[in-house]
């Protein structure tokens, strides 16, 4: 039987999914604590809250062995020097994950207890998440960053191992004359 539900459409043109089932945004207030300067975090806030991004999700079927196909369209932008990226999570369970780049330019940052990697993640970038790694995507451009991730209905987020090892100790800022970024340690 071919159910209805499994059908959604991707609009190409402006990069958008029709029929999402689910829609969320993280804005700052969400992600107070992972950005380096928390007192331009607090004046920030004092005025206004951002929203750094917005998911769109496709998920015809929870049970067993099914996919979530999902559209992440990350802001332009910084937090005092700090571009803004996604919080990043590991997944709960031994799943990977795809993400596809479908505009902008970016950098995704990977993670497990002991080391951090940086890739070139931009239009057309295609990378395959390793279960074992943390994922968090940075914003490095002027424009809208919008990728796809296929993942399992049963991979879950762990947002909360991230924060125990400390966070991402890799963080992207501007660089001192402001036209390109640089990669810093913590
Ligand atoms: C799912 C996945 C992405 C992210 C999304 C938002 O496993 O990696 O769909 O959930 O890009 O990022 P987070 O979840 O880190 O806030
Ligand atoms: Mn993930």
């Amino acid at each position: 039987m071919i159910l209805e539900n499994d059908f959604s459409f991707f609009d190409w043109e402006y990069l958008q999914l029709e029929k999402p089932t689910d829609i969320y945004v993280k804005k700052l207030s969400n992600m107070k604590e992972q950005f380096i300067d928390n007192s331009v975090v607090l004046k920030i806030l004092s005025s206004a809250d951002l929203v750094l991004y917005k998911v769109e999700k496709f998920e015809p079927e929870k049970g067993k062995g099914n996919l979530i196909f999902s559209v992440t369209s990350l802001y332009p932008g910084t937090v005092g020097r700090e571009y803004f990226f996604t919080q990043g999570h590991y997944h709960q369970n031994d799943f990977a994950e795809i993400y596809i780049c479908l505009k902008g330019k970016g950098l995704l940052l990977l993670k497990d207890k002991n080391n951090e990697q940086v890739y070139n993640f931009e239009k057309g970038s295609i990378s395959h998440i390793n279960s074992n790694f943390a994922h968090r995507v940075v914003n490095i451009g002027d424009e809208m960053l919008k990728f796809i991730s296929v993942y399992n209905v049963d991979a879950g987020f762990d947002y909360e191992k991230v924060i125990k090892e400390g966070g991402f100790s890799t963080k992207i800022v501007k660089s001192e004359n402001s036209k390109s970024y640089k990669i810093e340690t913590l």
